[in-house]
């Protein structure tokens, strides 16, 4: 199977073994098949997460599993689970509709309920942790069935126990802990200017939503139209000492002072001004609105992405000292 379409990054690259699973018991059936047969595991939600440096081995299962319902309600809040499957953006504006609030920053993420939690996605000052009650995995070494809670998931800033172990435990559900009465994280700039040209001053939790539906597709590229896997690189984190003297020598850099002392600095800012907006490796290039992004323009390979993702790295490192992490999963050939 090619899994070009599986794969927001549009990359082909073909699967040895291929499953798709929309309830439970094929999915220990795939499980049980592959470790009988020696085979390791892919689990794909959306792809959207995901660079495959070329052919994948083993079995690549991919989670279909749909459905979502509220569990539990009380005066103040309503948990809904949703299946790993489900669309994370149709999730998102049904809570909305539903007149419940948590999800409204989190709008237009590409990809699937079940894979936000491995990333721990994030925008506009709020991450999945922060409305996440708990997950329910599959653990592979005994199938048994556990509820993970926050803690147990070991976030940090794009990344989980799901992401730093990856095929150990799938997720085959998320409860997320929503508001009936909303309150609302603000704290982006562009967000605020959005509801102000909108002419907003009360805005609802769906208005956000609204806001920051038109802010991504102002800068990210739909994968649906321009392949991507979204931000490429993690924004990086370095010691106060060494963001002082660079903005000594960048006034302008863009620096966020974070809570530990360290500074977090805009790796799309470092990228475009070390002049790599709109450059390619073939046909892997850098967005040209975002340049954080790296775009597939048809027929890059996901080694031709990798290409281009190591030259910005040494371009980088070298002007300013800084070390750019890739952000998705990299997947290693056969
Ligand atoms: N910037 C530039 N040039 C660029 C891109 C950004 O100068 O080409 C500057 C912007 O002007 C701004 C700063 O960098 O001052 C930050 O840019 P932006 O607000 O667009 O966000 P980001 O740091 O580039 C992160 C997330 C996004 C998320 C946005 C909004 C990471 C790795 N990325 O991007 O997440 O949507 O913040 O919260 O943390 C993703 O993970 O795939 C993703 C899209």
């Amino acid at each position: 199977v090619d899994l070009r379409p599986y794969n927001t990054l549009g990359v082909s690259a073909r699967a040895r073994y291929f499953t798709n699973v929309r309830i439970q018991p094929q999915l220990q059936a795939a499980m049980r098949w592959a470790i009988e047969n020696d085979q390791p595991w892919l689990l794909l939600g959306g792809g959207s997460n995901l660079v495959l440096a070329g052919d994948v081995p083993g079995l690549v299962i991919r989670l279909e599993m749909s459905g979502k319902r509220v569990v539990h309600e009380d005066d103040e809040h309503v948990w809904v689970r949703a299946q790993a499957g489900e669309n994370w953006h149709e999730l998102v504006r049904w809570t909305l509709e539903q007149g419940w609030s948590g999800l409204e920053n989190l709008s237009l993420i590409p990809g699937t309920a079940g894979a936000a939690p491995v990333q721990n996605v994030g925008a506009y000052g709020v991450e999945v942790r922060d409305v996440l009650q708990q997950v329910l995995v599959l653990d592979a070494l005994d199938f048994g069935l556990k509820h993970l809670s926050v803690e147990e998931c070991r976030f940090d800033y794009r990344d989980s126990l799901f992401k730093r172990e990856p095929g150990r435990r799938v997720i085959l559900s998320i409860d997320l802990r929503l508001r009936k009465r909303p309150q609302l994280q603000l704290e982006y700039g562009p967000i605020r200017a959005e509801l102000e040209r909108r002419g907003i001053s009360e805005p609802t939790p769906l208005d956000i939503s609204d806001a920051v539906i038109a802010i991504r597709q102002s800068k990210l590229p739909d994968p649906a139209v321009l392949s991507n896997a979204g931000s490429f690189f993690k924004n990086p984190v370095i010691a106060a000492g060494q963001a002082a003297e660079l903005k000594q020598r960048y006034p302008e850099m863009v620096q966020y002072p974070l809570a530990d002392g360290q500074v977090k600095l805009a790796a799309g800012w470092l990228i475009e001004q070390a002049g790599w907006k709109g450059k390619c490796v073939g046909d892997a290039c850098v967005h040209q609105q975002q340049a954080l992004v790296l775009v597939n323009h048809g027929a890059a390979s996901g080694a031709d992405v990798l290409a281009l993702a190591a030259q910005i790295r040494e371009d980088i490192a070298g002007r300013y000292g800084v070390n750019l992490e890739i952000e998705p999963v990299v997947i290693d050939a056969e």
